[in-house]
């Protein structure tokens, strides 16, 4: 059984803040009429401007059927958002016709092939105004750290540690990988994560059984297009429980409210709030958000959602992450507040500074005093 999210941005209304509701119906109807014969099931969701398509079927990671599926509801998508006048149509469908494969052309995708357990919980994060990276502290507090995660100590199974397969987002040339297992080589994890903009956890697997945990999708818009075409906001699949760590210590991390590269014009750094399924965007076109659907899976079959953001505690969580985002926005464009130049999703800046470099002049120095 294969599980598969695929999701783009196709259009929104007022900015790039919610699809519209004929768009998403849209794509359902496109899925709902095509999923018989080629889908067990699915779920189409939102989270700030992006639309997620929830699969489940038996054709394997990077089935052509399957991303094609889903290329061809957001092409249609597209056509309603165009309709509509919908901001940004079609913004991350990146090339013209369909080659085999949705990776690189612009949509996002996580998946992963699984011998379903006879109760299969799995958690499917969704982040928007943000980039993949975003997911490497959480991951690793949750895989790694018994501090975050006492099914590291009380687990016989999580004891035996996860192996961490991580990616350098920056090598555009192909996917340049390495895998490091827990607990023996966390310190050089941790000093690949420290840098979430570069290097960002692709999957996790168990070393007790060999079993994925976690599949991320770790596209850089920009490297695929080669300008500015709006952020990643990666979506993310978690099994839970059994010998993996349990719900709580996956959520857990998101407590924290960690800043992350996004927000407004993709430049910024902000702090990330846990939100309730289909959540727009708002204050300084974010603060980056997260959403989490969680799901048990029987022979292919999907329950309804529940919402693990939805629950009262959250509310504290989200009141301090608004104060931290207002707090570094009192900081506006200086240092840590914006990520440095080679990150900055707009070119206008760098074209500004050239003009600029030319008008510096290097003073000359005064002739030394006679002595008398
Ligand atoms: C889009 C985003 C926004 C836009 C900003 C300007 O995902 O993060 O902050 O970058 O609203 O949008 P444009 O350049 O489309 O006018
Ligand atoms: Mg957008
Ligand atoms: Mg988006």
């Amino acid at each position: 059984m294969t599980l598969s999210v695929i999701k783009a941005d196709i259009g929104s209304i007022g900015g790039h803040v919610a699809p519209s509701q004929h768009l998403l119906q849209t794509v359902r109807d496109y899925i709902g009429k095509r999923a018989p014969g080629l889908l067990l099931d699915h779920y189409i969701s939102h989270t700030g401007d992006d639309i997620a398509i929830l699969m489940t079927h038996t054709h394997g990671v990077d089935d052509e059927q399957i991303h094609q599926l889903a290329w061809d509801a957001f092409r249609a998508g597209t056509d309603a958002a165009r309709q509509e006048g919908l901001y940004g149509a079609g913004q991350d469908l990146l090339k013209d016709s369909f080659s085999g494969n949705v990776k690189g052309m612009g949509p996002a995708v996580a998946e992963m092939e699984i011998d379903e357990r006879t109760s299969e919980p799995f958690l499917f994060f969704a982040a928007d105004k943000t980039d993949p990276g975003a997911y490497n502290l959480p991951l690793y507090l949750a895989f790694a750290d018994v501090m975050n995660t006492p099914g590291l100590i009380l687990s016989p199974n999580i004891s035996r540690g996860y192996k961490f397969v991580i990616m350098d987002v920056n090598n555009t040339a192909g996917d340049r990988v390495i895998e490091l297992n827990t607990p023996e080589e966390m310190y050089d994890i941790a000093a690949l994560l420290r840098d979430p903009e570069r290097f960002v956890v692709e999957s996790v697997w168990s070393r007790a059984t060999g079993e994925q945990a976690v599949a991320v999708a770790t596209s850089r818009l920009h490297n695929i297009a080669g300008k500015y075409t709006g952020k990643d906001d990666p979506v993310m699949l978690v099994r839970v429980q059994m010998n993996f760590p349990a719900t709580g210590e996956i959520l857990a991390p998101y407590a924290i409210g960690h800043f992350v590269g996004g927000g407004m014009r993709g430049s910024h750094q902000v702090p990330l709030m846990p939100v309730h399924l289909n959540t727009g965007i708002s204050y300084f076109d974010g603060p980056p958000i997260v959403s989490c659907a969680g799901f048990c899976v029987h022979n292919g079959s999907l329950t309804e959602p529940v919402d693990n953001f939805a629950h009262p505690f959250w509310d504290t969580v989200r009141n301090r992450v608004a104060k931290k985002a207002m707090e570094i926005r009192r900081q506006g464009f200086v240092g840590t507040a914006m990520l440095p130049m080679f990150e900055l999703e707009y070119t206008g800046i760098a074209e500004k500074l050239a003009v600029l470099e030319k008008r510096f002049v290097v003073r000359e120095a005064k002739p030394a005093l006679a002595k008398v």
